[in-house]
């Protein structure tokens, strides 16, 4: 698709490059030019200069210029086509119609459709929110210190109760047709008396808006501790939990020059209240490539902040070098004694979070901290393995004054040498970078470790598992893939694993709903992210919910969650796989076998934590000798 010049001329003549910018920043006459403070790096004094007379941009600071079109891609974050599209329409300008494949307008008919449909939920949530049966919601994000002025900036809203279709027939009455609300993600079907009821039900409403203010897709919050406690849309069509963070509508028109990440809606509520609105989330699912992709378009510097319990310490340690890869630095913020940003603000206030904020450690030190709790520092050995690992990350710094930074501030923390430890980063840097693959535990460490409370020996790298965004790295490149890579022979042994892996996930799902009633059984060692990401981990979501609420899993219900042929074909599968066990004895083993395999492929989290292993090693026992009636 490509517009000739003609086109891009008459575009750009009509859309005046001082207008367009000036209801973005606030200008200035200078001499023949304007001048501002710069929309795209932090500064105090103006440094960002728009000439009418050449229609172009530069800033002194950050060095970015273009013309109109650049601009609104950089501050919409637009592709080419999509500014041009804007930049048309602001003008009135009819664009002449492009080729489309008859496949790409049913896609974007269907996203629009979507869209009305959600846009119309968030208005129905939102006006019952400040009626009276929407009270109790009100009153429960009142409790949790969130102000009028926060509810409106966030569209917060509240699906009651009853009539458990309340939302169905509002849409109904707006028109929109039965089958594009199965496709919303906002019904739940009753297959046996072919009805649809609303899926969000006395839950206080968080909608997840895409980065130019359009409703994707829900977040809806208990307002008790019933589980599961919040409960998203499914992905639709329109919603990519892996590609959208919270709040990034509001976050990227900030003016400092870091964003900062959190776990949850309701931390980045907070932040937002307290002043802090360059913070996002990701929503409810481990961080992805594609979100630090996202992230790295608007900044390269990214505080994290997540909780500090186990859970937030092993997702950290995961989220650092996705970060990395994607050319981000990340830094720490420590919450330590509170469990998240909310808590944090609500207990020691605003002034205790800036604080924090500025004091946030370089994720190195954080990382060294960590795999700290590995190595028991009064055994020599074990120590020595530590001073070398930690070497051995700061080695893997760019530049000799990192280096030399980092080297003191390890000296200081953990008393060692200075001189000494020099001489191992030295000799690290010498003998150029350890070879790391995935899984793979730090150069320097026994593969074999003892389990100090039951002095058996383990594999930790065996329970390392694969992080759920279905991504893969490529060992030599460092390169993510969505698909497993094939080509490298390395690789094959785990991607065969893998593929393994999943047929076992997908067989525990078919067992589930086939006998419904070893739900309560499986789902206390496994949840649905141990069903690793992408297909087979969004339909265990789906399972889970519906095994939670109804009790059964019906297939239509199920696969009314995806709108690809193909990945409705492989759901499909699931609930029509022969299993081949031939007596009901041999069919309990096999659920067994089952639900061991996909408990012991779980991402583990952090094996450095011995309570988490041995907690781990216990089921496992369990499970081996468990009593599974079908
Ligand atoms: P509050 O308890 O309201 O303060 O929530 P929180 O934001 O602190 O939640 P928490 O740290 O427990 O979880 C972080 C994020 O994970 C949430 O914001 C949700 O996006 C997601 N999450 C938490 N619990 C669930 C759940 O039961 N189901 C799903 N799908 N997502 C959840
Ligand atoms: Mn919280």
């Amino acid at each position: 698709m490509f517009y000739s010049d003609d086109i891009l001329d008459q575009v750009c003549s009509a859309n005046d490059i001082v207008d367009v910018i000036g209801q973005d920043v606030p200008l200035k006459r200078s001499g023949s030019s304007y001048v501002g403070l710069c929309p795209f790096h932090n500064e105090k004094t103006p440094s960002f200069s728009v000439s009418r007379q050449k229609q172009m941009y530069y800033c002194f600071g950050c060095h970015r210029g273009g013309n109109v079109i650049t601009y609104i891609e950089e501050y919409n974050n637009m592709g080419f086509l999509e500014a041009v599209k804007y930049l048309a329409d602001r003008a009135g300008i009819r664009l002449p119609e492009q080729e489309v494949s008859e496949e790409e307008k049913r896609a974007r008919n269907e996203r629009a459709q979507l869209l009305e449909v959600n846009r119309l939920a968030g208005t129905y949530y939102y006006y019952l929110l400040r009626t009276p049966a929407g009270k109790n919601g009100l009153d429960y994000l009142t409790k949790r210190g969130l102000s009028e002025e926060t509810m409106k900036a966030f569209a917060l809203g509240y699906a009651p109760k009853t009539p458990s279709d309340g939302l169905y027939r509002y849409l109904k009455s707006k028109g929109i047709s039965d089958d594009l609300l199965r496709r919303s993600g906002l019904m739940n079907l009753d297959e046996k008396r072919a009805v649809m009821y609303d899926k969000f039900w006395n839950r206080v409403m968080f909608p997840i808006l895409d980065t130019s203010n359009r409703i994707i897709g829900f977040g809806g919050r208990v307002m008790g501790d019933a589980k599961p406690k919040y409960l998203n849309s499914p992905e639709t069509r329109l919603f990519d939990k892996s590609r959208n963070l919270y709040a990034l509508n509001l976050a990227r028109k900030t003016r400092e020059d870091y964003l900062v990440l959190c776990e949850g809606y309701m931390d980045v509520i907070s932040m937002h209240q307290a002043g802090f609105t360059n913070t996002v989330a990701s929503l409810g699912t481990a961080l992805t490539p594609g979100h630090c992709a996202l992230l790295s378009r608007y900044t390269k510097n990214v505080v994290l902040s997540y909780d500090s319990d186990q859970a937030g310490v092993s997702a950290a340690m995961r989220a650092i070098p996705m970060l990395r890869r994607a050319g981000i630095t990340p830094k720490i913020l420590r919450l330590d004694p509170y469990k998240d940003p909310d808590e944090l603000i609500s207990s020691a206030g605003r002034d205790e979070m800036a604080a924090r904020l500025k004091k946030a450690q370089n994720a190195l030190l954080f990382e060294i901290e960590i795999t700290r709790r590995d190595y028991d520092l009064n055994d020599p050995d074990s120590k020595t393995r530590f001073y070398e690992q930690a070497a051995e990350r700061i080695a893997a710094l760019e530049t000799e004054m990192e280096r030399q930074n980092y080297i003191d501030a390890v000296c200081r923390e953990y008393m060692v040498d200075r001189k000494q430890f020099q001489e191992l980063v030295t000799r690290r840097l010498v003998a150029g970078p350890a070879p790391r693959g995935r899984g793979e535990l730090p150069a320097g460490r026994a593969r074999q470790t003892e389990d100090p409370a039951t002095g058996m020996e383990y594999d930790p790298a065996a329970l390392y598992g694969y992080d759920d965004s279905g991504y893969y790295e490529d060992e030599e490149t460092g390169e993510m893939f969505q698909a497993p890579p094939s080509a490298s022979r390395k690789n094959r042994s785990a991607t065969i694993k893998e593929q393994g892996e999943d047929t076992s996930r997908k067989l525990l799902l078919h067992y589930i709903c086939r006998y419904p009633g070893i739900f309560q059984t499986v789902k206390q060692y496994v949840q649905p992210q141990d069903f690793g990401g992408g297909l087979t981990g969004r339909t265990a979501e789906i399972i889970y919910d519906q095994m939670e609420k109804t009790g059964k899993v019906e297939e239509s219900w199920v696969l009314s969650h995806f709108t690809e042929p193909q990945d409705q074909s492989q759901v499909a599968g699931i609930f029509h796989t022969l299993d081949q066990a031939s007596s009901g004895k041999e069919r309990e083993k096999a659920v067994r076998e089952t639900l061991i395999k996909v408990f012991t492929a779980a991402d583990t989290g952090n094996v450095s934590d011995f309570n988490q292993v041995i907690q781990r090693r216990k089921q496992e026992a369990e499970l081996r000798s468990l009593q599974i009636l079908l």
